[in-house]
């Protein structure tokens, strides 16, 4: 049987990473999980002290070509080698990682329905909508705690870059998902909805 595409999508900081374990733990199988912040475009020694004014909530900041050469590689039954992304250097280690295909694959990110070849390979698109408020306040959290940001720098970041693309790009490309899901991997309804799509084509 050859492996499912499942794409998980959702603002920064909306619970995409959070839904994809809920999943994989009420499904009770083990799944991979492809994370396109491993496809961000390292940046290059003439951009790195100016990195206040990249925009990295741009679709142009990823390398789709990347994530669907990953993803045609999963799907064909075989492990990918991909990227690994440091968001604390702005950069791709000089290293790949290798992740394993399987009969699941959950692929998620900020930009994961943008792309029409990406989602065509979908057999499930998933958006999970949580307020703006919300967002922000997750992220000053997980970026001074994990990403090395300051909170200045994070509502600097948020106002001029972050806001404006997902209201541009990303949350228009909830019109393609298939279920929107209200508050995340704590919606015990929504995850039992999609563990149970998912069921019918892992038996
Ligand atoms: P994303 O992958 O969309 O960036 P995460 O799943 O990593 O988001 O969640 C971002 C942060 O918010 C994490 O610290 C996570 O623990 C927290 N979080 C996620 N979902 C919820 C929720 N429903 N309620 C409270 N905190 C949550
Ligand atoms: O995990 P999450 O979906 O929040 O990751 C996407 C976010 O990571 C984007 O909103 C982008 O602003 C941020 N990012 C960053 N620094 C980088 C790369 C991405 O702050 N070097």
């Amino acid at each position: 049987m050859e492996p499912i595409v499942v794409g998980i999508c959702g603002g920064s900081a909306s619970g995409k990473t959070s839904l994809c374990w809920k999943v994989q733990e009420s499904l009770g199988v083990d799944c991979t999980v492809l994370e396109m912040d491993n496809f961000y475009r390292g940046l290059t020694p003439e951009q790195l002290p100016k990195v206040h004014e990249y925009n990295f909530d741009h679709p142009n900041a990823l390398d789709f070509d990347d994530i669907y050469e990953a993803l045609a590689t999963l799907t064909k039954g075989h492990d990918a080698e991909i990227p690994v992304y440091d968001f604390k250097t702005h950069s791709r280690a000089p290293y790949k990682q290798t992740i394993k295909t399987n009969k699941l694959i959950l692929y998620e990110g900020i930009y994961s329905l943008f792309d029409p070849r990406i989602r065509d390979m979908m057999k499930l698109k998933v958006f999970v909508h949580t307020d703006d408020d919300l967002r922000l306040c997750r992220r000053i959290k997980r970026d001074t705690a994990e990403r090395g940001r300051s909170v200045d720098n994070v509502l600097d970041q948020y106002f001029k870059f972050v806001k404006p693309s997902y209201d541009e790009y990303i949350q228009p490309t909830m019109n393609y998902a298939d279920i929107i899901v209200p508050h995340g991997a704590y919606n015990k309804v929504a995850v039992d909805l999609i563990v149970l799509n998912l069921k019918n084509y892992l038996v």
